[in-house]
């Protein structure tokens, strides 16, 4: 299965127009020569923001328990940005949960290779390259993944890192009222704004999510149906 969609993956090759000149593209599975390299992207990206980063060896054991739910989006070897997702039945997915509760740990011990579901746990895109498409890719080849396992959904725990700006303007403004503002186009935020862009639905707020204060710890439930 991992020699398949390793394959697979290695045809999902693109073309994009990048600072005015054409660069290739390639989303493809993750491997352990990977590891280093989005290490240095996750510290990258959540730099200003105080959130559990990756070590090594939580990577590794990714690759371990589930290595088709690892992707990375390269450009002429230089590693661009990452997907991490596991596992889950629906049922717990759709249930009130907290990052930790979801995934049992950095290792991803409660990763169910019986899941019907597919959770992602994490998209990052190098901040050289975003606004580029690179998270549309990202997203489109978790949809491929999740229809090559035969899986039902996609699941999100989305983050919403507009929302202590907003809540700062308009303190009277509730969550569900920012992603439903968000939703309909009179807010952007910086990262529901592309999961909305991607195709995934909003479906209920995610209280005291993660360790996540630009967002006020809450998350917003996202889903795809495969
Ligand atoms: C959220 C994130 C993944 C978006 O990646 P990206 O590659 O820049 O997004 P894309 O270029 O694919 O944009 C997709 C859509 O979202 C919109 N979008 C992306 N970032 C946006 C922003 N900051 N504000 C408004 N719209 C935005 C784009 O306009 C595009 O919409 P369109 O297709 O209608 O034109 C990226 O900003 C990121 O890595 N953020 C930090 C990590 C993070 O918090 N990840 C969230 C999941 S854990």
């Amino acid at each position: 299965m991992v020699g398949g969609w390793w394959f697979l993956l290695r045809k999902r090759l693109a073309w994009g127009l990048v600072w005015g000149r054409m660069v290739r593209l390639a989303v493809r599975s993750a491997v352990r020569e990977d590891v280093e390299g989005i290490v240095a992207l996750n510290r990258r990206v959540f730099e200003d923001v105080e959130m559990t980063g990756w070590e090594p060896w939580h990577l590794e054991a990714h690759l371990d328990v589930f290595p088709e739910g690892q992707l990375v989006l390269e450009s002429g070897g230089d590693l661009v940005a990452s997907s991490t997702s596991f596992r889950v039945m629906r049922e717990r997915a759709m249930e009130p949960h907290t990052w930790m509760s979801i995934t049992g740990g950095n290792e991803l011990p409660k990763h169910d290779p019986e899941g019907d579901t597919l959770y992602g746990l994490e998209l990052m895109v190098d901040p050289d390259w975003r606004g580029l498409g690179v998270s549309k890719m990202l997203y489109r080849a978790r949809k491929v993944l999740a229809r090559v396992l035969g899986l039902d959904a996609i699941v999100v725990g989305g983050r919403i890192p507009g929302f202590l700006e907003a809540q700062r303007k308009d303190p009277d403004l509730r969550v569900a009222s920012y992603v439903d503002r968000v939703e309909a186009g009179d807010l952007v935020d910086p990262v529901l704004t592309a999961q909305l862009a991607a195709g995934f639905d909003p479906c209920g707020v995610l209280e005291n999510y993660a360790l996540d204060p630009h967002s006020v710890y809450h998350a917003v439930r996202l889903v795809w149906e495969a």
